[in-house]
């Protein structure tokens, strides 16, 4: 069975803005609704990484971020036609309130709030997270298969969630890390073996090569009967490795790598596993920046094999990473659903939740 949001009109149009860390994007989605289907189609998706301008500071500048977004924004947004002659239509203008950096955000925010009033289009501010749960949706096969309640594991450079959704805009987080993100975990520790930044996908090619037992790295909060993890002992126990390996550490990279992906996927899946157990979900999805990683997507693939009636959805590819497309997406729900902010109200919300 398809399930669609509760539209109140047939078609629309939502432009989506992203400047909350290091990627500026801008997207344009079309959305209708066709008897119990969702048409999606992304007109426009275009996306400037600011990674390898960071990549010489071995990670994110705040400062030089928003700087940054100032000048890809305009032409990330001049390149969509927003400013073709006549007045450009949308029925929303959808963009990330937050999490995130603060001045960064703040960038979208204005650009959103200052086309919202010229253009008099309705203005959503998304929240991020949410904006990660709805890039599972943007992949055809997703929707057709797509039945509540969905648990998400959200595995970003900033956050570990366990989501369960209920509904469109109906989530209770069922389980969170309580210190580092599994792509700060990713990020730290290849950092710590003096690899560039971000060090997750890296560090993930590296592990192709490499044995995941050759050395025993902690699990931690495994065997804890909550759903909440931890990472930040992790890194520790790496940086005490790395202390004792000394030289050697660049011989044996691999089997390191192998090694640190393992212990993260091991907590994140077995959390997973924990959560279906407990949540009984009809649909499992993974979203998020490391959910681009091919390990933890097999690894999630056996467990959701364990469970007969589960649907596993494909992971988000092309969306893994942040991008205006979801925030589209999400605000797309939000439009659906009649809500909207104030143009004169809207802020950033560096610290919000789901
Ligand atoms: O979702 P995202 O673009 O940004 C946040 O919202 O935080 O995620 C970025 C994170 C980084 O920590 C990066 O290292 C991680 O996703 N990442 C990966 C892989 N690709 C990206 N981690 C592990 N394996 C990968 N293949
Ligand atoms: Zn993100």
């Amino acid at each position: 069975m398809a399930v669609t949001p509760k539209s109140k009109t047939s078609g629309s149009r939502v432009l989506g803005i992203e400047t909350s860390c290091d990627e500026t994007s801008v997207a344009i989605l079309d959305y209708a609704v066709r008897g119990t289907k969702n048409e999606v189609r992304l007109s426009h998706h275009e996306t400037a990484t600011q990674i390898p301008i960071h990549r010489r500071y071995g990670g994110v500048v705040p400062e030089v971020a928003a700087r940054t977004h100032i000048a890809e924004v305009i032409k990330l947004l001049e390149r969509a036609g927003v400013f073709a002659s006549g007045k450009p239509k949308f029925d929303a203008i959808a963009v990330t309130k937050g999490p995130g950096l603060a001045t960064a955000l703040r960038v979208g925010i204005e650009a959103a709030r200052t086309l919202a009033y010229i253009t008099d289009s309705t203005l959503i501010g998304v929240n991020h997270l949410e904006g990660h749960l709805a890039s599972a949706w943007l992949v055809p096969q997703n929707r057709a298969r797509w039945e509540f309640p969905v648990l998400v594991l959200l595995v970003s450079g900033g956050h570990s969630e366990l989501v369960l959704m209920k509904d469109f805009c109906r989530y209770q987080v069922v389980g969170r890390t309580r210190d580092d993100a599994s792509g700060e975990a990713f990020d730290k520790t290849a950092k710590l073996m003096g690899l560039s930044y971000p060090g997750g996908p890296i560090l993930s090619k590296y592990a192709t090569r490499g044995n995941p037992d050759a050395f025993r790295l902690p699990r931690p909060m495994i065997h804890d009967p909550s759903l909440d993890m931890s990472f930040s002992g992790l890194k520790t126990a790496v940086r005490i490795l790395i202390h004792e390996l000394g030289p050697r550490t660049q011989d044996v990279l691999p089997d390191l790598c192998a090694s640190i992906q393992a212990a993260i996927v091991d907590v994140l899946t077995s959390k997973t596993a924990r959560a279906i157990a407990a949540y009984k979900p009809k649909c499992l999805a993974v979203v998020g920046g490391v959910s681009a990683n091919p390990h933890l997507q097999k690894e999630l693939r056996k467990v959701a094999s364990e469970f007969p009636d589960l649907i596993m959805l494909e992971p988000p590819k092309g969306f893994y990473t942040d991008n205006a497309a979801m925030i589209a997406a999400a605000g797309s729900w939000h439009l659906a659903r009649g809500k909207s902010d104030s143009i004169s109200k809207l802020d950033a919300a560096p610290e919000l939740d789901l």
